[in-house]
């Protein structure tokens, strides 16, 4: 094992220095682009303006004669276009790909600088995450990069999610982990072909009626992801890190890509993919909190003010725990209200 005195020690002479706090900024949506795709690529700027993060995607969906295209556009578009308070994120090819390596190195030695967070796909186990470490230190002093790139797992393997503690403390580069339920489903032999979301199949039935056995027994859908994103969180959010919703394939269904999102963000998720622009204000609504619930954690912390002891407020009993409940919300709103003059507005702060 590692001794601990080192885990914040740069890993290669001339890297900078692991941050000790996962940098925390308002991350409602990763919005994915190709950028091997010249009209989407002109779109950037503008789309940049409106969402939290922009990701350059180099993985699935880009085809392979389109692979060096998408990493020579990435550079391209981080070199040109300004970003302002933005993140800029990339997901590169998986480690066991023909591309992972060029990716890595085309993209910290030209854009090292902009970039701010790297998603690493089909993350199997704390090994992966070494790796990646390890290379990353090389490449960040080879071309001089100031602050350490972050890194990203998508959990979407089987192993990858009975593994999933040991990669978040696989480095002080665990910035957060989404969920890859397309991947995920298809690696553990799950039977739904949708990409995320529910399955009428996947169902709860009331008992049967003694008196009436043939009526039509109340059925209520469950959610197949609800596992693995309780999973996710608390490996994230034990080390300080931020666990994300990833893509919602049924881009026509803005109703259920709601729900999904929704449940995510009621069970610690700070964020979601977008594949579409149709998915960003959806995003943007449910992962900001509620200018009620704002309104009523305002209340509870100034009822509260050192956070201990108990009171009554409309009948609902506060103490110590609900006040850090309340400031879980207020803090988040606060974020995005530093951001969003909108949501500022609406929060009344
Ligand atoms: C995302 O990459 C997924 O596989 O769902
Ligand atoms: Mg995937």
């Amino acid at each position: 094992m590692r001794s601990p005195r080192d885990f914040f020690k740069a890993k290669v002479v001339g890297a900078p220095e692991p941050l000790r706090e996962i940098p925390v900024r308002p991350s409602r949506m990763i919005h994915f682009f190709d950028p091997s795709n010249e009209k989407m690529a002109v779109k950037v700027p503008d789309i940049a303006k409106n969402v939290d993060i922009m990701l350059g995607n180099l993985e699935d969906a880009v085809p392979i004669d389109r692979k060096e295209a998408a990493r020579e556009g990435l550079v391209k578009i981080g070199k040109n276009v300004n970003f302002g308070d933005t993140q800029l994120w990339t997901r590169v090819n998986s480690l066991d790909s023909p591309w992972f390596l060029d990716d890595l190195i085309r993209l910290v030695g030209e854009i090292g600088n902009k970039l701010d967070v790297i998603m690493l796909p089909k993350v199997q186990g704390p090994w992966d995450i070494y790796f990646a470490d390890q290379l990353l230190a090389q490449l960040e002093a080879k071309y001089n990069v100031k602050k350490p790139l972050m890194l990203h797992a998508i959990l979407e393997t089987a192993l990858g999610v009975a593994n999933v503690d040991d990669i978040a403390n696989a480095s002080p580069r665990m910035q957060g982990m989404s969920l890859g339920p397309a991947d995920l489903a298809a690696s553990r032999r799950m039977k739904t072909t949708r990409v995320g979301g529910g399955h009428p199949d996947y169902l709860v039935r009331t008992d049967p009626d003694p008196k009436n056995p043939d009526a039509p027994r109340p059925t209520a859908q469950q959610d197949l992801w609800h596992y693995t994103i309780g999973k996710m969180v608390d490996a994230c959010t034990s080390v300080g890190a931020l666990a994300f919703y990833g893509p919602f394939g049924d881009i026509a269904d803005l109703t259920a890509c709601e729900d999904q999102f929704r449940n995510a963000y009621l069970m610690g998720c700070v964020g979601t993919w977008t594949l579409h622009p149709n998915q960003i204000a959806i995003a943007k609504r449910v992962f900001s909190p509620k200018a009620e619930e704002v309104a009523w954690a305002k209340r509870v912390v100034e009822a509260m003010p050192d956070g201990s002891g108990a009171v009554m407020i409309d009948g609902k009993m506060q103490d110590d725990a609900t006040w850090k409940q309340c400031k879980v919300v207020l803090n988040l709103a606060q974020l995005i209200a530093s951001r969003d003059a909108e949501y500022k507005a609406l929060y009344g702060f």
